[in-house]
């Protein structure tokens, strides 16, 4: 079954983010925050990201319209209820991921596939809450989700195979290229990518380099587009953090032991380019 109408839980930077790219691919799309303003806000601001990209030539006008007009947004998680799939992408936190499992499975419409976006929690676990465990799977986007070509989809114990073809069809036309991945904490990419990340703010923490000198050797000495630090700050550092919790909580490995200096800028409110503060400072003037 292809995905006409995708429902969207969690109007952050990715359920914002996956909702231009599910229109860009001609879905209809469904955008629930909890509060309507925030909810109208991110069509706003949706608008005016694609009319910078019709400045900038990448679009045309007429497209830009009709991505626009296929992107509702609201505040009633009723209004998800005929969606052919709903992607929930709320803060990374299990017993809040599973409450609104629970709700998603009264409401949506029998058959619906029902997956998470979350970075490293248990999928598994959210598919036990509904009565459709086999329609359960993680759709995981990356950030930018624009611009990231990965998903990962990934397989519970109990998901079945038509929907993780399912998942990887939808993937695929959002554009992207999808890797199928058993549920363990941190997946592919997470897995590796976050003791690396945990252990530059060890070095910043321990005065090993400067910030920027840590950032400017792994853009110069691996080619990596952006360093650790400015990588931090883009993925959140409260989420950053909830994802290093769950991998030592499943692994026990000391690499994913969250630096004390991590812990202390969440607790700080730096959170990164989400809150205008984290290892840079993103505040205007
Ligand atoms: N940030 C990344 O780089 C990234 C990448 C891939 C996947 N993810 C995953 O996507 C999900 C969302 O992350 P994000 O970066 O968009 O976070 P975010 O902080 O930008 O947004 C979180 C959203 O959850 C909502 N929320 C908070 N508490 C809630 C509650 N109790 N009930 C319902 N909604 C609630 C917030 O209002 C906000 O809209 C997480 O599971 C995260 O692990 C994040």
């Amino acid at each position: 079954m292809a995905v006409e109408k995708l429902g969207i839980v969690g109007s952050g930077i990715m359920g914002s983010g996956v909702a231009e790219v599910a229109a860009r691919a001609g879905m209809t799309v469904v955008l629930r925050s909890r509060k309507q303003e925030t909810a109208d806000a991110l069509v706003a601001g949706l608008a005016r990201s694609l009319a910078k990209q019709v400045e900038r030539g990448k679009l045309d006008e007429a497209e830009a319209a009709a991505v626009a007009g296929r992107v509702s947004a609201t505040a009633d998680l009723e209004a998800l209820s005929d969606c052919d799939l709903v992607l929930e992408s709320i803060v990374e936190d299990l017993e809040t991921k599973k409450q609104l499992f629970g709700e998603l499975d009264r409401l949506v419409k029998d058959g619906a596939l029902l997956a998470t976006n979350t970075s490293t929690l248990p999928v598994v676990e959210l598919a036990i809450v509904t009565d459709r465990p086999e329609r359960v799977c993680g759709i995981h986007f990356f950030n930018p989700a624009p611009a990231m070509a990965l998903v990962e989809v990934v397989r519970t114990l109990v998901s079945s195979d038509e929907t993780i073809a399912e998942a990887k069809a939808f993937a695929e036309a959002c554009g992207k290229s999808p890797v199928v991945v058993e549920d363990r904490a941190g997946f592919i990419v997470n897995g590796l990518l976050f003791p690396y990340l945990n252990n530059a703010v060890r070095m910043l923490e321990n005065r090993t380099a400067s910030r920027d000198d840590i950032d400017a050797a792994m853009k110069g000495g691996c080619n990596f587009p952006m360093g650790p630090l400015a990588l931090l700050d883009l993925v959140g550092l409260d989420t950053s953090l909830a994802i290093l919790d769950a991998l030592y909580t499943e692994f026990r490995d000391p690499n994913y032991a969250a630096v004390p200096l991590l812990r202390r800028m969440v607790a700080a409110g730096h959170l990164g380019r989400k809150s205008g503060r984290g290892f840079y400072n993103y505040t205007k003037g």
